[in-house]
């Protein structure tokens, strides 16, 4: 959602930023602009669509130092040129990530002031307000600091001011900006994988921090205008993490490095069958409520039945968009698990400080090192995926599936389960079988069903939710015991009906559910643990059977790696689906 790339240095900034922008195309856009400084003049490109076509608008070879680039996912106003950043207003130039919420009044102020708006969004206000500002401050740093006093919302800002040229300005509220340095320059990004063709270390700006970066120096303030002393993170994975490497998708890419994220996860936790100090001991909880969106809310799901079956804890699953506005029953015996990828969704964060207000403890569940919900949890647990670059989650999927199977083993005490995670063979079995077989009998349907029971119906929202966001294609998970109080209505001839078999307790009521489809004719296809040889599935994908705590990480890679055939079947943009952001900062 919304990538900034800034660069000053020694080296022409062009190449450096669009560079910048394409390592930040996979959190999702929908137009493309940058600014550059060439013989004390602010220049301004914007296109919409891809950054290719902004690329060929511009001369990479410009003589210019620096600038600040930004890819825009349309919040307020329309795709469009006019709407794209960067926005300039009197004196300043500013790109922005993230949403302002008061901007309706600031507009009206500022109208009355005598200025006038070209443009739908939000973001121009901050320039003009920048510039309003200055006017009484005459100090940028101050007017910096002033303006982000009035912004409500969440905002990163890369700001270009025309009475100091050599230098870029960047601030940061709730959406996320690193800082980075290599030996020519310096870098200001939205995400690590923006600077890691030339560098790996960055500095991680804190909420209200002002940056300004020269040419060879930077210096950080807070919104006092203190200068702060800031920590410098080293990138531990590498560059080739965030390349193709050979597959055709990210997301084929990144389902196959399914074991390696199991491994990786399960060592970093676990030695010789026994927990390590990096998972903490969390028995003093009496209740659990877990939050977090779309697949990372799904897989808090699964950990529900785990931590319920296994531990014997009551588990409350809530969507953060949701749990952040309502009453909410804890208390102090209550561990609040916020689970996030990236570390940085808006509404999981709002969930997590609401529960942290509250004086509640948390515990969040992250992959991106660094990221606001990582810093602010009481506790922080790192999957260990790797940089994901699909828009569509997998292997983080699959990572936190791990390490939320590990959490109900130690929250149970029942380490002999951890043996149980010897899963390489089983792995490999999902990841070799031939979906494209099967994606071709459902590509061409409008409308898909899942159906399961328990933790199979849970794995059925995922997949329905890799199919829809993927494919396009619509699709709805039912838990099977559900369909016939009303649902079956929709089963027509030749409509898919994908049921999920894997947990042995209700495989037979499932398999009532499914006969029940097919006497209505749906195309039945059956994702089973189990020898089920029968007439009332048309196809059937049999996968290794596994313990119940593991279970769920084979069973969901069958899944994703059917929404990936079908969404290639219909031709979709797999790795960057419509409409769809990887790092949702906004609510
Ligand atoms: C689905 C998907 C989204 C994310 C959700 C939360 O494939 O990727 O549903 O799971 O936007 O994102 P994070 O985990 O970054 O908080």
């Amino acid at each position: 959602m919304c990538g900034i790339v800034g660069y000053i240095g020694e080296d022409k900034a062009l190449p450096r930023i669009i560079n910048g922008l394409k390592l930040l195309e996979y959190r999702g856009y929908d137009s493309a602009g940058l600014s550059f400084v060439k013989d004390n003049k602010v220049f301004i490109e914007k296109e919409i669509g891809r950054i290719k076509n902004l690329e060929e608008k511009i001369n990479l070879d410009e003589n210019t130092n620096m600038g600040i680039g930004h890819t825009r996912w349309a919040t307020h106003g329309e795709v469009s040129k006019v709407n794209s950043h960067p926005h300039r207003v009197g004196k300043w130039t500013i790109v922005h990530n993230g949403i302002v919420e008061n901007y309706v009044s600031i507009k009206e102020k500022l109208i009355k002031e005598g200025y006038s708006f070209q443009t739908e969004t939000d973001s121009e206000i901050v320039a003009g307000l920048l510039d309003y500002n200055y006017k009484k401050e005459k100090d940028i740093l101050k007017t910096i600091s002033k303006t982000i006093g009035e912004l409500t919302g969440s905002y990163a800002l890369g700001i270009i001011c025309d009475d100091d040229l050599n230098s870029i300005y960047a601030t940061r509220c709730g959406s996320p900006l690193i800082v980075a340095k290599d030996k020519n320059g310096y870098y200001l990004a939205s995400d690590v994988p923006a600077i890691l063709d030339w560098t790996n270390k960055y500095v991680l700006l804190d909420e209200d921090e002002i940056v300004k970066l020269t040419k060879d120096n930077y210096e950080v303030y807070n919104k006092d205008l203190v200068k702060q002393k800031k920590d410098i993170y080293t990138f531990e994975g590498s560059r080739n993490a965030a390349e193709l490497n050979g597959y055709e998708h990210y997301m084929l890419k990144e389902i196959h490095e399914s074991k390696k994220v199991v491994q990786d996860t399960f060592n970093y936790y676990v030695e010789k069958n026994s927990f390590k100090k990096t998972m903490p001991d969390f028995k003093k909880y009496k209740n659990i409520h877990i939050v977090g969106c779309g697949s990372a809310y799904y897989v808090g799901y699964i950990a529900k039945y785990l931590i319920e079956e296994y531990a014997h804890i009551p588990v409350y699953v809530e969507v953060a968009s949701e749990y952040r506005y309502k009453d909410n029953f804890y208390d102090k015996e209550t561990l609040v698990i916020i689970i996030s990828q990236s570390g940085e969704t808006a509404d999981s964060l709002a969930a997590l400080r609401k529960a942290k207000e509250d004086g509640i403890d948390t515990l969040a569940i992250v992959n991106v090192v660094g990221s606001s919900i990582a810093r602010e949890a009481l506790w922080t647990l790192y999957i260990k995926a790797g940089p994901e670059i699909a828009v569509a989650t997998t292997k983080a999927f699959v990572a936190q599936a791990t390490l939320l199977a590990l959490l109900a083993i130690k929250l149970s005490n029942k380490t002999e389960l951890l043996k149980e995670f010897d899963i390489d063979k089983e792995l490999d079995i999902v990841l070799e079988k031939d979906y494209k077989r099967i994606a071709k009998t459902i590509y061409k349907h409008d409308n898909v069903f899942f159906i399961g029971r328990l933790v199979d119906y849970v794995l059925c929202l995922e997949g329905s939710l890799k199919l829809k966001e993927t494919s396009y294609i619509n699709s709805i998970a039912f838990q099977a015991g559900e369909l016939k109080h009303g649902t079956i209505s929709l089963i027509d001839e030749g409509t898919p009906v994908i049921g999920v078999c894997t947990k042995e307790s209700i495989i037979g009521k499932t398999i009532s559910n499914l006969k029940e489809v097919k006497a209505r004719h749906a195309y039945v296809l059956l994702v089973t643990n189990e020898d089920i040889e029968d007439d009332f599935y048309n196809q059937k994908i049999v996968i290794p059977k596994v313990h119940d705590i593991v279970q769920p990480i084979v069973t969901v890679i069958p899944l994703q790696l059917l929404a990936y055939e079908v969404a290639k079947l219909r031709k979709c943009d797999i790795d960057k689906p419509r409409n769809l952001a990887k790092s949702v900062t906004v609510e």
